[in-house]
């Protein structure tokens, strides 16, 4: 798919990952719709970035795991841009439990934000896209979600990040062949998330890998942009890792 003057909504692109992806589509010409939960100031400073570049944008305040805010964003969209050609399912976090000390509900609340959002977006995302007989669906999995690399101290965003790479080939099925729906899988990203963590955590998740390096916001975005113009790569998760599965 060309990406010049397509529609793309990028959830949980006010900073981090999500903010680097906003940013290269727009670098490809594309009009962009930034997201995020609370945090307006992000995302109207991306928008500001993306209306400097020239292209048609806009930020839209939603939480992706209500099923109202939701169907509100994709009209928002629609009045907004008439349709949307990409949807990248961005949005997430990981908040760490010890195993004995986690409740239902604490499991619900990071399947709410990792998994329950993509779900959502992509059931929105689809209406439109059948519809008009073409669309890509792109998730943020993530290397905690594949099968051996699930961690202990963050096992239920694991699980929903497990959950975000089944979805994504099961879904590939159910929408071919006019929808092609892949996922990046990132190791360790550079965002604010690693900011509390000590020195000597951070350096062993650098030596867990085989490159013993961060990787960059924009080197994820990178992956996001392969997969939305390969127009014959459907079902995939594409690992950008540094090679910390391999080792
Ligand atoms: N960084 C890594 O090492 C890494 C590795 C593997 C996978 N990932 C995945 O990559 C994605 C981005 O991570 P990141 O490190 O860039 O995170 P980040 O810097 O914390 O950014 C997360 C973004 O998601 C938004 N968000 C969170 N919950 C949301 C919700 N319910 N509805 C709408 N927006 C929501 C945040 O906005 P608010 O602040 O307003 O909530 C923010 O814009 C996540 O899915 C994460 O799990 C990250």
């Amino acid at each position: 798919m060309k990406l010049r003057n397509k529609v793309i909504l990028v959830t949980g692109s006010s900073t981090g990952i999500g903010q680097a992806v906003a940013l290269a589509f727009a670098k490809e010409g594309a009009s962009v719709i930034i997201n995020s939960k609370s945090d307006v100031t992000g995302g109207k400073k991306v928008l500001e970035e993306i209306k400097k570049l020239g292209r048609k944008a806009a930020y839209i305040q939603a939480d992706v795991s209500d099923e109202k805010k939701v169907s509100n964003l994709f009209k928002n969209i629609v009045e907004q841009f008439g349709t949307i050609d990409i949807l990248v399912n961005n949005a997430g976090y990981a908040y760490g439990k010890p195993f004995l000390k986690t409740t239902k509900d604490y499991w619900l609340a990071q399947f709410n934000a990792n998994f329950f959002g993509t779900v959502l977006c992509s059931i929105e995302a689809a209406k439109i896209m059948k519809e008009k007989g073409s669309g890509k669906i792109l998730n943020t999995a993530s290397v905690r979600g594949l099968p051996n690399t699930g961690r202990e101290g963050i096992m239920a965003y694991s699980a929903a990040k497990a959950a975000v790479i089944n979805f994504t080939k099961t879904l590939a099925k159910e929408l071919a062949p006019q929808i092609t729906v892949n996922a990046v899988a990132p190791g360790f990203t550079l965002t604010r998330n690693y900011g509390t963590y000590p020195e000597e955590v951070k350096q062993g998740f650098l030596d867990s890998t085989l490159l013993k390096r961060w990787i960059t916001p924009e080197e994820i975005a990178d992956a996001f942009i392969y997969l939305a113009k390969a127009d014959a790569v459907t079902g995939e998760i594409i690992t950008v890792d540094g090679g910390f599965v391999l080792k």
